[in-house]
């Protein structure tokens, strides 16, 4: 059980890293920084309601399919009191409108590009054909309009959908495109947890924002970036009442790592991680949220007072004090409450038999250098090669290591939701035993997979999902065959 030591040993053991500074609330008041340009200070935190993305309604459905429109274009929103920031948005909605989709039932999503740049959609940890799935390559031109095709045929799961073009996919999701593509099945229906007003959607991130609201884009700004958004807004409050509710976290950040826990140090607990519900529920005081990862959690609000509140902090940097708070919940009212976690929220297939295996070392280079790249295998990403030939049907044991001694990195896999076996050496946490389309890696770290390709073939990539990294090189095609 990751208890809050833990979570912060690990970000203790980070700190020397640099890259991960242990930030925490705890930090003594006089080391404070003075905050950027256009942020405010701790006390003009929590000064706006934290919204909830608009569910997308279907243009037209059939009795199989939803058909859904989304227009990219640019907007203004107030991110931050007062400030007006020009964004990329789905649809003028930032973060994207959620869309809710079902096992079984098909999507299809036309959008059109009315923004200046070339974009191109990936559904991410979702299992689409390789020419659905928004290759860097198959771009959708400025002007013009591309659909993209959903099965869902895999089960239930926190999905997020966000830009991958090549060249552009780190700036464009920096500047707004990403959104909550929720997949539901019968499995998760037919548990009672918490559900409708009370299953809440949170995308976390973080951004650098100027004097007049601008938002900044410098490649690997891991230092810059030091305004915490929960839905688009810097760190906002959430009403809620004393009873139960299911957050869907989702690390929409391009570079920044999340140590999650309640202020008071209480615990919560994780049901769910990138692929869906996790077999039994993780009782926990802290959560480690690597950038394109995804955590359910239910939080019993019935132990607090109304009228008290409650902030959920972050125990990782870099960055001022500023970056150890996220938001802050408000306990307003009582409520009534018939939702439980269940001691069992579902079986997971039992792993095959494994069929190969082979390894993936990632690294960049770390001295700051305006040529710095990052490399898997040591090569950079050229998308006109292949550099993974993978057996159709076989399911694989995957190592993967950060040989990095400062820079953090994470590794995400398109098409599949793959097993943790290992983590250096251990059985990986709890946390990591459920289906994962992302994998964090600090420094030094090994994980070892076991990935399965028994849906389509096709050429897929597999990257570091730090943004920054993946745009620096840190990013390779395999083809399934
Ligand atoms: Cu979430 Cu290739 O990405
Ligand atoms: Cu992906
Ligand atoms: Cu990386």
């Amino acid at each position: 059980m990751a208890s809050r030591r833990t979570v912060l040993r690990t970000a203790a053991a980070a700190a020397g890293a640099g890259l991960l500074a242990d930030t925490a609330a705890a930090r003594p008041r006089h080391a404070r920084t003075p905050p950027a340009a256009g942020s405010p200070d701790s006390a003009g935190l929590f000064r706006t309601a934290m919204p909830v993305a608009p569910v997308l309604a279907p243009a037209f459905t059939t009795g199989s399919c939803d058909i859904y429109t989304i227009t990219m274009r640019r907007a203004r929103k107030e991110i931050v009191p007062g400030l007006l920031t020009e964004l990329l948005t789905y649809d003028g909605h930032f973060p994207g409108p959620t869309i809710k989709a079902r096992s079984g039932r098909r999507v299809i999503v036309a959008h059109r590009n009315a923004l200046e740049v070339p974009t191109s959609v990936h559904l991410h940890g979702g299992e689409v054909s390789s020419g659905n799935d928004g290759d860097p390559m198959h771009t959708i031109a400025p002007g013009s309009r591309r659909d993209y095709f959903y099965p869902n045929r895999q089960p239930h799961a926190s999905l997020w959908y966000h830009d991958h073009a090549h060249h552009a996919a780190a700036e464009s999701v920096y500047r707004g495109l990403s959104g909550f593509y929720l997949l539901t099945d019968e499995t998760e229906e037919a548990l009672p947890l918490p559900s409708g007003r009370y299953d809440v959607p949170v995308a976390l991130r973080d951004a650098r924002l100027d004097g007049r609201g601008r938002l900044v884009y410098e490649m690997d700004d891991v230092f810059g970036r030091t305004t915490i958004l929960a839905n688009g807004k810097a760190w906002p409050y959430f009403r809620v009442a004393a009873r139960k509710y299911r957050f869907r976290l989702l690390n929409s950040s391009n570079m920044r790592f999340f140590g999650l826990r309640l202020a008071d140090g209480s615990q919560f607990v994780q049901i769910g991680s990138d692929g869906g519900l996790l077999e039994r529920p993780h009782p926990t005081a802290g959560l480690l949220l690597s950038p394109g990862e995804r955590a359910d959690v239910v939080i019993d609000f019935s132990r607090y007072r109304v009228g008290s509140q409650v902030v959920l902090e972050n125990t990782l940097g870099p960055g001022p004090e500023q970056v150890g708070r996220v938001l802050r919940f408000d306990v307003t009212h009582e409520a009534r409450d018939s939702s439980l976690v269940p001691d069992r929220l579902r079986s997971l297939a039992p792993l095959p038999a494994v069929t190969g295996s082979r390894s993936f070392e990632l690294r960049m280079d770390e001295e700051e250098s305006a040529g710095a790249r990052a490399y898997i295998n040591d090569r950079t990403y050229d998308p006109h090669r292949t550099d993974s030939r993978v057996p159709h049907g076989g399911s694989e044991i995957w190592t993967v290591t950060n040989t990095n001694r400062k820079a953090p990195h994470n590794f995400h896999v398109h098409l599949v939701q793959f097993r943790v076996l290992e983590r250096n050496g251990g059985r990986p946490g709890p946390d990591e035993q459920g289906l994962k389309d992302t994998v964090r890696l600090l420094p030094g770290d090994t994980v070892k997979l076991q990935v399965t390709f028994r849906s389509y073939r096709g050429r897929y990539l597999y990257h570091c999902h730090m943004l920054d990294h993946a745009a620096m090189g840190m990013m390779a095609t395999m083809e399934i065959e």
